[in-house]
């Protein structure tokens, strides 16, 4: 009886836990991606714990998320690598998941590229990620200064290192739409992926539409902006988290503020790259595929667009391939 109790109790817990079911796009190279990815930044100032990103990818996956964006700089690449081995114990399928890491700064040239990515490889403990991103075209060795590596030469190493199979697909981060197209007329394999800032204050139109042109998929990296008090500097355009407009949408929905910034970089065709450390956000977080905005509504959250950026990077303005606009600084 006890058995036969606690085994009911263990499928009424499956069944009335709500797993997403996260869809996927398809990239140029024929390979899917998950329309949604979970974020692992800790924050720049942040000192990585033991195993905090650990346990947060490990409910990411219980939750219905299939895809973990990391970064050999985030430096908890070893977290991702146990949580997924685990999850992968209990049953996951590896060909289920979708691993994005990136290549530092630190390792533009092109030699570097494939023993960078073998690093990140034994931490994660993979045999092959499933994205592999240049973080950022700016070179800067670990002693902080400049490497002028072209970062077409940084791309046909990633290219090698997709031929050698240790990445099934090949992106860029960063790169501005002037430094894409210089891939391709230098006649380089074209990037499945751009991985840049985008929120409701940062929309960059031009750029998603350009992309779309290229057949190329966008990562919308800090999805939620300065929507949240505790991070958004004084100077931020709104909305914040209890902007009314943006509540009254939420509440049609019986949805939170944050779900309806993500779903509207849904609807924009960007996989929006959503970070918590907090299980409850987490699970709330990848809860935006079963709802859909209105074209009012849309033009509601269109009207935050003021081409503000929270990560210009300005210590790399004076690099010659520093991406972004130079104005503001
Ligand atoms: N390619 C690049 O150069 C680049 C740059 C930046 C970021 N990224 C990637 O993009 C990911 C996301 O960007 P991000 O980490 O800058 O910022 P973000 O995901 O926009 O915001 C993360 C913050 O929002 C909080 N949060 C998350 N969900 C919430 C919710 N439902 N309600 C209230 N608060 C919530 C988190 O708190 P808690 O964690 O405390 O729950 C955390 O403080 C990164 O983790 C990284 O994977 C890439
Ligand atoms: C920094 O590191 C690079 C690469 O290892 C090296 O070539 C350069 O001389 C170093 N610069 C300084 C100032 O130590
Ligand atoms: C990173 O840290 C610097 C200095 O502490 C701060 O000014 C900047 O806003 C931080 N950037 C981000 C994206 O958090």
């Amino acid at each position: 009886m006890g058995l036969f109790s606690n085994v009911l109790t263990v499928i009424f817990v499956a069944v009335s836990t709500v797993t997403a079911n996260v869809p996927t796009l398809k990239l140029h190279d024929g390979h899917d991606i998950p329309a949604l990815a979970l974020g692992t930044w800790l924050g720049n100032n942040t000192k990585p714990g033991a195993n905090e990103v650990e346990h947060a990818v490990s409910w990411a996956i219980d939750a219905g998320y299939r895809h973990i964006d990391t970064a050999f700089a985030y430096r908890i690449e070893d977290q991702v690598g146990r949580a997924v081995a685990a999850k992968i114990a209990q049953g996951v399928k590896r060909e289920d998941l979708f691993i994005t890491t990136k290549l530092w700064n630190s390792e533009h040239a092109r030699s570097a590229v494939v023993p960078a990515l073998r690093q990140s490889l034994a931490s994660l403990g993979l045999e092959y990620v499933d994205l592999y991103l240049v973080h950022w075209p700016v070179g800067q060795f670990l002693n902080g200064t400049y490497d002028y590596t072209d970062y077409a030469d940084t791309w046909r190493g990633m290219i090698e290192a997709k031929s050698l199979g240790l990445a099934r697909s090949i992106g860029v981060s960063n790169f501005n739409q002037q430094q894409i197209d210089r891939l391709l007329e230098l006649g380089l394999e074209k990037p499945t992926v751009l991985q840049v800032e985008i929120n409701l204050n940062l929309q960059q139109p031009e750029l998603l539409a350009y992309c779309a042109r290229q057949n190329i998929r966008v990562m919308g990296y800090t999805p939620f902006g300065s929507l949240f008090y505790n991070k958004a500097q004084k100077t931020a355009p709104p909305p914040r988290v209890d902007d009314p407009a943006l509540v009254e949408i939420a509440n049609k929905y019986q949805k939170t503020v944050p779900q309806i910034a993500l779903r509207y970089l849904v609807e924009l065709g960007v996989i929006p790259i959503p970070k918590s450390l907090t299980k409850s956000r987490i699970e709330q977080n990848v809860q935006v595929f079963d709802f859909s905005l209105t074209q009012a509504e849309r033009d509601v959250l269109k009207s935050f667009d003021r081409n503000y950026r929270t990560i210009p990077q300005y210590k790399w303005l004076d690099h010659p391939y520093y991406p972004f606009e130079k104005k503001n600084q």
